[in-house]
């Protein structure tokens, strides 16, 4: 029965300043749990879109790739070079273990800077571990421009004369 005793009687400053804090944390955990909802309902509604450069795009004219020349593409991660044969693009991902390789000129050729692998201007491996040339990517001319399209592989021997 104290407990019924205890409502009866006036409430001491004290009690009032305990359930007004206790009052305002239960307001505050109200709060946040609201404004978690809230977050993860608008995140949950918000596609998860991945976005990546295009498979397909445009090098520029011919004229813009010199013979014996390779220009290198590096958003796309796409070598373009021209050769006696003609014209050919080819993948800067190194076939051992998918490094970013670059072009070190005319001469050198092109270098993986994680394991040392070494690609003539076509691709081909002259030293490393890598296990295969670096994959040549179709490419076409379109409105006089070349455009490459990096998800067709085509044969090591492909060239586009221009
Ligand atoms: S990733 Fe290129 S040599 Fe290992």
């Amino acid at each position: 029965m104290s407990l019924i005793d205890d409502l009866k009687v006036g409430a001491t400053r004290e009690e009032l300043g305990r359930r007004e804090a206790l009052g305002k944390m239960a307001g505050m955990a109200i709060g946040v749990a609201g404004a978690g909802t809230v977050f993860t309902t608008i995140r949950y509604l918000r596609p998860n879109v991945l976005f990546e450069p295009p498979t397909r795009f445009r090098v520029g004219p011919p004229s813009e790739v010199p013979k014996g020349t390779l220009v290198v593409m590096p958003e796309q991660r796409v070598y373009v070079g021209h050769l006696d044969p003609g014209y050919f693009a080819m993948t800067a991902v190194c076939t051992h273990l998918g490094c970013i390789t670059r072009y070190m000129g005319p001469e050198e050729g092109i270098h993986c800077p994680c394991h040392g692998s070494h690609f003539s201007l076509t691709g081909e491996v002259l030293g490393g571990p890598a296990p295969a040339p670096l994959p040549r990517l179709h490419l076409e001319i379109a409105d006089g421009e070349l455009v490459v399209d990096t998800r067709r592989i085509v044969d090591a021997d492909f060239f586009l004369e221009a």
